[in-house]
Order: C-alpha cells, then structure tokens, then sequence
C-alpha cells in the first residue's frame, strides 16, 4: 500500500511546523487515510539553509524535481507572496493534486481562479490556515453559509498590531516601544510593515469577502490604515472613557454591495472584540438566522497555524478526487446474522467481508448483496 504523498513548499516557521506536526500526529493521520502520510519532498528557494533539517527527504531548489515525485497527492504552500506560488499551486492542480494553503495574499489575490481551477479538475483546494492560524474560521463559515445569510463580519485579523495595542495599553508603551518588545518575543518580522500598515488584515479580510459572497470590494475603495499612527495619548485618552483601541476588519453587505474597512477603531466594553488581547485573534460574524458569534484564538504561529494546515490535510478523506484510502466501515445495523451498512451512495448492503477498501466516498466491497434483494 503506497503512502499518502505530501509535496511541501517552504520550510520556514510554518513549512517546518507542519512537517513536525505530520510525524508527531503520524498516527491520527494513518487511522483516518489507512496509510502512512509522507512528506515525499520540500521544495525551498535557498536549500542550504535547510540541510540541516530536512535529512530524509527530498530536498530542492527545482519545482521540476518536487513535481517528479510519483503519484504526489498533495501539495502543502507556506510560502509568501504571490509569484511563484500561484504558477506552482496552478501546475500541480493540473497534475491532480490536491492544494492546501497559508499563503494569505495568494490566495486573496488569485485565489477565485486557483478555485475555479481546482473544481474543474476535482481536486480540492483548502486554506484554513490563511486567515486567523488556528481558528477555524474558514471551515466554520462553510457551513454556516448553507442557510445563514452573513451580514457582517467584524474581525481582529492582525495579532502583531492587536499584541502592540494591547502592550501600549497596559504598559503606557510608545508605539515603537511596543513594536521592539513584539519583534523580541518573535511577534513580529524583522519587516513589519505587512502587520502594522494593516495588509495582512485586509488580505485576510479579501479572502473573507471572497468565502462569504463570492466577490470582494473594489481594492482601491478599502479604506485601509494600519496603527503606526495611534499614540500613547490616544491610548490613554480612550482608556479615561474605559475605551480600548483596536485594530478592527470589517465586511458588511448591505443590498448586495460590500464594503470593507480595516483601521484602528474605539470599542467600549460592550463590544465582542474588547476583551481579545495579546496576539489573539477574533472573527465576529452576523448571520440573519444564528445571529451574532464569535470565534477567537491563536491567530498564529507555528503550531496553531500547522494545525489548521494538518486538520485540511485530514479533511481531505472527505474529497471527491480518489486518494486511494482504505477505511474500516462501522456496521449500523444487523438483520439477522447479516450485518448491513448504509453507502454514501445512498445503496443499503449486506457486507461479506469485515473491511472494505474506500476512495473516501465510495466503498469498493469484496462481496456483497444488494439489501432489496434479501428483503
Ligand atoms: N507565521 C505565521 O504565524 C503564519 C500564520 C498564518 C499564515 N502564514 C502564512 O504562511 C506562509 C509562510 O509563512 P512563514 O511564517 O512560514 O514564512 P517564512 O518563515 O518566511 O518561510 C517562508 C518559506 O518559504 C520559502 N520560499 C519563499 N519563496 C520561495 C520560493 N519562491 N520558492 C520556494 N520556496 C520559497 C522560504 O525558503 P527560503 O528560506 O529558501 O527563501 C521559506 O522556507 C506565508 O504565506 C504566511 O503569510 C504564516
């Protein structure tokens, strides 16, 4: 039985995260694919960096070679910018695999036709990872979006800029004060004008937009600032009225025309965001039938990132495209001395064999009985 076959490109701090969590959790992985989940080859721009690390696998500079890999299954992105990922996530959708992403301003830039790509080659194209690292807000928002109409989202997408606020808050620090304590405690790049100009939030919230209704406002008319500009005096000032200041996304869609924002805002107490602090992030969302929720956590980081990155891996035993995996079935009910299942075709049989090989829809059995034919 051949493994389930990973293609990993970049290897910094959520690539290598993610290679870890896939031998720490080798186990979980194995019992939902029925098979070992392998890391066949990391493809980086610069492999000396690397030698060191990854000792067991391919290593390369060469998409060519990480895509020679026999029956690759899946590709896993954590690199950054939109060129070369795209032409690479577009190559090995066309080779059939299935994509799973982090890359934020990939996929708000190009993510409608990397979509499209995937779903006329049936494969899956998944990217939890890519807005608020470990809260699943993506997965969350896909179910709700049968039914719920989702009126509004207000969002703390940032954790660099929410972490600074939050320090200039509490400890009266400057802004670069604040900054300097992020980029210690490994908070913030050594570059961090993706996080506190606000762009990480407003890709973040593109990729929202896109989810929730299938079109993004005009990027132009985003009003979007980031919280350079916020001062101590500021800071305090709101905190005399028992006001925090926060760096908030919003989407709304009113009469089918969405607007974003993504700024520094006053909340009193009485806002759902006022009490998310530190790196946290929080995603509010408006639905007309659920009303008003709330999902907040780790916004990111190696490991709450990796693990929205393995929980779409797992995810993918749900996939239309044949992955070859082999599942126990459960039988639910007995007639008789013959047990019988229920398919996921809609077929009710009686089983001959005690395991069944499964493409994780559809069940190849070794014997059976068509269940009208023994009523
Ligand atoms: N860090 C987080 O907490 C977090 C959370 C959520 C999402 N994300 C997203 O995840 C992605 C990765 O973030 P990160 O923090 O892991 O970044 P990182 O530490 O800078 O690592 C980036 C990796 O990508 C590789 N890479 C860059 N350009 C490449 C290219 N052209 N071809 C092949 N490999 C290339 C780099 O290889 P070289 O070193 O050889 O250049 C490096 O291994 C980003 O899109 C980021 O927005 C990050």
């Amino acid at each position: 039985m051949t493994a389930v076959k990973i293609g990993l490109i970049g290897y910094g701090t959520v690539g290598s995260a993610v290679e870890r969590t896939i031998r720490s959790h080798q186990e979980n992985l194995q019992t939902i694919f029925g098979k070992e989940v392998q890391v066949a080859g990391v493809l980086v721009r610069n492999k000396q960096k690397y030698t060191q690390q990854v000792t067991d696998t391919l290593l390369t500079e060469e998409a060519a070679e990480l895509f020679a890999i026999e029956n690759l299954d899946v590709i896993i992105e954590a690199s950054v910018g939109i060129e070369p990922a795209f032409r690479y996530l577009t190559e090995a959708i066309h080779r059939g695999c299935h994509i799973i992403t982090a890359n934020k301003e990939l996929i708000a830039s190009r993510g409608a036709e990397l979509k499209q790509l995937a779903k006329e080659k049936g494969v899956r194209l998944e990217y939890e990872a890519a807005v608020a690292g470990g809260v699943p807000v993506i997965g969350t928002l896909k179910q709700l979006l049968h039914i719920n109409r989702v009126v509004k989202v207000e969002a703390i997408l940032n954790g660099t800029s929410n972490f600074i606020l939050t320090e200039m808050a509490d400890k009266g620090f400057v802004f670069e004060d604040a900054l300097r304590l992020a980029q210690e405690a490994g908070f913030a790049e050594a570059d961090p004008a993706n996080d506190v100009d606000g762009w990480d939030a407003f890709y973040k919230l593109m990729v929202l937009s896109d989810l929730l209704f299938e079109a993004q406002p005009d990027w132009e008319k985003v009003r979007r600032r980031g919280i350079r500009s916020v001062s101590a005096e500021d800071i305090q000032a709101a905190a005399e009225q028992g006001w925090k200041i926060k760096h908030v996304a919003t989407l709304e869609n009113a009469e089918g025309e969405v607007t974003a924002t993504v700024e520094p805002v006053v909340l009193s107490a009485a806002h759902p965001l006022y009490s998310v602090d530190g790196v946290d992030n929080a995603v509010c969302i408006e639905g007309d039938l659920v009303g008003k929720l709330k999902l907040q956590g780790p916004g990111a980081g190696a490991l709450p990132t990796a693990s929205a990155i393995v929980e779409d891996l797992a995810n993918l035993v749900h996939q239309r495209k044949e992955i070859n995996v082999k599942r126990e079935i459960r039988f639910t009910e007995k007639s008789g001395t013959v047990p019988f299942v229920h398919l996921p075709t809609g077929e009710t049989v009686y089983l001959h064999a005690d395991h069944v090989e499964s493409d994780g829809r559809y069940y190849r059995i070794a014997a059976r009985t068509p269940a009208k034919a023994e009523a």
